[in-house]
């Protein structure tokens, strides 16, 4: 299963795709966490200190193997690179066993990305055939550059966070309408930073408005923004807070949509 997360900046992707990675592997799952943020922070999410996260080169960054792979002499490159081995050569183990592929991000105008880096990464992300205990998560960057280029096409579940805002909304929306004819087989929404009261018919109405059943909603919780800005993961920090609680709902509901889609 390869799973995608996306939203608006700051709605909280990190946050869900660290602690669902995690929780994942605890489950005996193998999960390789990619992310594919031009500013990483993944690492620090799933429990890797600064120094060791910084120290990370992200794929796309790396001259040398994307030459190696790619070419790129005289403007050709090679459009489906070797790239099944990248994620065993480079992948850094963190918490849980989770392996951390830092892929970073490619600056590109326009939808048809040919740019070295890019093929490199629309081929890892292709080439990534899991056995059944093998899950892909990946931390997307904010906004919609990823749908154009592609980068989610090959994912078997789009999950697309958003709080209870019109403009989140709005992202949300756009993030779905983008992904739709990609072929994307599920599209589905995390509400999170849900205050206290607001319930039941705001979802029923984002899902109505977005198109997308909501798979879950996660709570305001200020101990969540002070896990983050002590650079502890959630998961360690309140691992019996509601909001780990709902991510574990979430992980369960994936995994048992894997089993019947299988
Ligand atoms: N349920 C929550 N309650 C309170 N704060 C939260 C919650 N979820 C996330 N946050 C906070 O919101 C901020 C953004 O979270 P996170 O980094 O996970 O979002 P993101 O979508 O990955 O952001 P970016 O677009 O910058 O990559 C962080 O400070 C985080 O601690
Ligand atoms: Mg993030």
């Amino acid at each position: 299963m390869k799973i995608a997360v996306s939203g608006k900046g700051g709605v909280g992707k990190t946050t869900v795709a660290a602690t669902l990675s995690r929780l994942l592997a605890r489950d005996n799952f193998k999960v390789l966490a990619v992310d594919v943020d031009s500013n990483p922070n993944l690492g620090i999410a799933l429990g890797l200190s600064p120094e060791k996260a910084n120290d990370i080169v992200p794929i796309c960054e790396n001259h040398e193997l994307i030459h190696e792979r790619v070419g790129g002499e005289g403007g050709v490159y090679k459009l489906n690179p070797k790239a099944d081995d990248i994620a065993s050569k480079f992948g850094v183990s963190t918490k849980d066993n989770v392996n951390l592929l830092v892929v970073g991000t490619v600056r590109v105008a326009g939808t048809g990305c040919m740019c070295p880096a890019g093929a490199l990464i629309k081929a890892l992300l292709r080439k990534l055939i899991l056995e059944k205990d093998e899950i892909v998560v990946l931390d997307l960057e904010a906004g919609l550059e990823h749908l154009g280029r592609g980068i989610v096409k090959n994912v078997d579940i789009l999950l697309v966070v958003l709080e209870p805002n019109v403009k989140s909304i709005i992202t949300a929306k756009r993030i779905t309408e983008l992904a739709k004819p990609l072929g994307v087989k599920k599209i589905a929404g995390i509400v999170n930073k849900i205050l206290d009261g607001e319930e039941k018919e705001k979802i029923q109405s984002f899902e109505k408005e977005i198109g997308i059943p909501i798979l879950v909603t996660l709570n305001y919780d200020p101990l969540v923004f002070e896990a983050d800005s002590k650079g502890i993961p959630l998961l360690d920090y309140s691992p019996s807070s509601k909001v780990v609680k709902a991510i574990k709902e979430l992980k369960n509901e994936l995994v048992s949509y894997s089993r019947l889609s299988r």
